[in-house]
């Protein structure tokens, strides 16, 4: 199991996780470009935009049921949407191994996190940047996973937030707190290097989007950017 509640923080354990994200990837060849990554990969990242929640739109539950038929890597399914309530199962019945929610799209998240516990997978609950990490107070032992975004949600290729280490200080120090340590995933502008950086501020699970597709070698890239953040 790759949560690690209880035990030591998250970000003991040197190896770090990467998650590309197929939001960067091209659609017309997307079984094409996830088969480059999808070896070594630790999840495939899917972002789920409703255009409501995030000025964007993206892909749905036919997505994720391809994906795993096709491939055997864990999904991160990241529901950027309203209401999540109301479809965490079309994702959870369709195979998302890490289904994360925003805390500011929940109306209950204990209900919803336990929901996605007991359908067998990870619960993650992901903030924005103007979310303050004080609110992940009650819900980091009901949690696998916290999701800092380092990126405003809604599009790849954007610029790393740098408010986001003290953030992810802010949190790490919660956790202790808490005597509570899910894993923690940044997502949005990580590359060879601001790797080092979240890592060493606490980060685990790297989510890459642009810096990983964008490349010639998107397997080489996600392996440039798991060194980077391993060596911080
Ligand atoms: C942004 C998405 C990210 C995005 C990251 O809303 O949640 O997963 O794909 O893309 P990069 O790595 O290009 O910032
Ligand atoms: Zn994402």
């Amino acid at each position: 199991m790759l949560s690690d509640h209880s035990s030591q923080p998250a970000n003991s354990d040197a190896r770090v996780l990467m998650a590309p994200s197929i939001l960067s990837a091209d659609f017309l060849n997307l079984g094409e470009d996830v088969a480059k990554v999808a070896p070594t990969a630790d999840f495939i990242h899917v972002d789920v935009m409703d255009g409501h929640f995030t000025p964007n739109l993206t892909i749905g539950p036919a997505f994720v049921e391809s994906l795993k038929r096709s491939f055997n890597v864990r999904l991160d399914v990241h529901l950027m949407v309203d209401n999540p309530e109301q479809t965490v199962d079309w994702y959870l019945d369709r195979g998302a191994d890490l289904v994360t929610v925003h805390l500011e799209a929940l109306t209950h998240a204990n209900r919803v996190l336990s929901h996605i516990r007991e359908r067998g997978a990870l619960a993650g609950v992901a903030v924005n940047p103007a979310t303050p990490i004080c609110l992940l107070r009650e819900v980091v032992q009901i949690a696998d996973l916290i999701l800092v975004m380092s990126v405003n949600p809604g599009f790849g290729g954007q610029s790393f937030i740098p408010t986001t280490l003290r953030r992810l200080d802010e949190l790490c120090a919660l956790c202790d707190d808490m005597q509570s340590h899910p894993l923690i995933e940044v997502d949005g502008g990580i590359n060879t290097t601001t790797a080092p950086d979240v890592v060493s501020h606490g980060a685990r699970v790297l989510v890459a989007g642009s810096a990983v597709f964008g490349a010639d070698d998107p397997e080489h890239a996600m392996e440039s950017i798991r060194r980077a953040g391993e060596g911080a």
